[in-house]
């Protein structure tokens, strides 16, 4: 169990932020290297040629170990739907076949499976929410040979219903369907172990349980998939590009592994170090003993909610760090409007309101959510 680190967090103790799934704070570290970032770029002459590298090759590195891959398979995205994008020209896919997704799903990770399926005659499939909450028994009945990806999440994004991957995907591969997955709302909080589930491609958003800064991302690429088309052809991404007196010697071949499907100007200067920051707190902390500490968290509280009336799925069916309350008859009209006015933050999501706490959050800031809850 980790203890309390509202101390690394600048947040006031009349704020009772329980809305990570809605966008993390920064630590103050995660800021502070913000700061130096664009510090630099006032002043250029600090950035050399070799940072354009350096500082990509560390946060790639990073996001490696925490998916227990190597730094050659990460690629640098500024988004989830850059990344599902990526997928879905990489992938091949022909009329009649089908692409599964999950009923309420986000969409980044639906939009583009539709556009693809009018391209080519397949079908998106949107597997209904099961009664009992188990979405991998739901999705299992539903991989056969005319299923071509499951494009998923590790949890999903309004209860945190959980699925087992490592089912789910051993299922696709043996009727050679490919796994997408969409790990925003889990990755940092959930251990992921990409040699253990062999997704196809995995995609993560920093700026939610990465705790890093908006608009970086990364997606781990397997290894068969890393000679194939980017969305985009820039020049960082060439054989070479390191030698910048050398650019104009254009290149046909790309740099090693997944980098060739690195966003234009990932090298950014003020959110890599940024990402780097948060990367290595959570590296240090470790995604098993911050899912162990936030179950915790959650258990005690969806007990809490059951006195009162309020459901929430099954603790075995629901990932640790996630909480959604369910109301009988839906979440009452202006509720969250109400908490907010009292700095209690959380959100709602499909018929759910999701409570979803990290290592900032304490005693206090759960008794006050209960508070009100309990009196209604
Ligand atoms: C499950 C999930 N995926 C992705 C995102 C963000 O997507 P994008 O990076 O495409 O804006 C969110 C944001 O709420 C999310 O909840």
């Amino acid at each position: 169990m980790i203890p309390c680190q509202r101390h690394l967090f600048d947040i006031p103790e009349d704020v009772a932020y329980l809305n990570c799934a809605y966008m993390s704070p920064l630590m103050k570290s995660v800021r502070d290297a913000g700061h130096m970032g664009i510090q630099r770029k006032v002043q250029p002459w600090s950035v050399s040629p070799p940072d354009f590298f350096s500082e990509s090759e560390t946060v790639r590195g990073q996001f490696a170990r925490l998916v227990n891959a190597g730094a050659d398979d990460v690629a640098l995205v500024p988004a989830v739907s850059y990344g599902i994008a990526t997928a879905a020209l990489n992938l091949p896919v022909s009329a009649g076949s089908r692409i599964l997704t999950l009923e309420e799903q986000f969409p980044s990770n639906i939009y583009t499976w539709r556009e693809l399926a009018k391209e080519t005659g397949a079908e998106v499939i949107s597997l209904a929410r099961p009664d009992d909450d188990d979405w991998t028994a739901a999705i299992l009945a539903a991989i056969d040979e005319r299923v071509a990806i499951a494009a998923l999440p590790h949890c999903h994004w309004t209860d945190g219903a959980v699925i087992d991957l490592e089912a789910v995907g051993a299922a696709l591969r043996s009727v050679g369907a490919a796994l997408v997955l969409d790990l925003t709302q889990s990755l940092g909080a959930l251990p992921f172990d990409a040699q253990a589930i062999q997704p196809d491609f995995a995609i993560c958003a920093t700026y939610k349980w990465l705790l890093g800064p908006y608009s970086t991302g990364f997606m781990y690429v397997a290894p068969k998939h890393q000679d194939g088309k980017p969305l985009e052809q820039n020049w960082i991404a060439r054989l070479n590009s390191e030698n910048f007196a050398g650019l104009v010697d254009y290149q046909d071949a790309y740099q090693p592994g997944a980098r060739r499907y690195d966003v234009g100007e990932r090298s950014n200067f003020a959110l890599l170090p940024m990402a780097s920051a948060a990367l290595a707190q959570l590296l240090d902390w470790g995604p098993e003993n911050i899912q162990a500490t936030l179950a915790a968290t959650t258990a005690a509280m969806a007990d809490r909610a059951a006195a009162t009336g309020l459901t929430s799925v099954a603790a075995d069916k629901r990932a640790g760090h996630f909480l959604g309350l369910r109301f009988a008859g839906g979440v009452p009209e202006g509720l969250p409007e109400r908490l907010a006015a009292q700095n209690i933050l959380v959100s709602v999501r499909g018929s759910s309101m999701r409570v979803t706490p990290h290592l900032y959050n304490n005693q206090n800031d759960v008794d006050r959510l209960f508070t009100v809850l309990e009196a209604l």
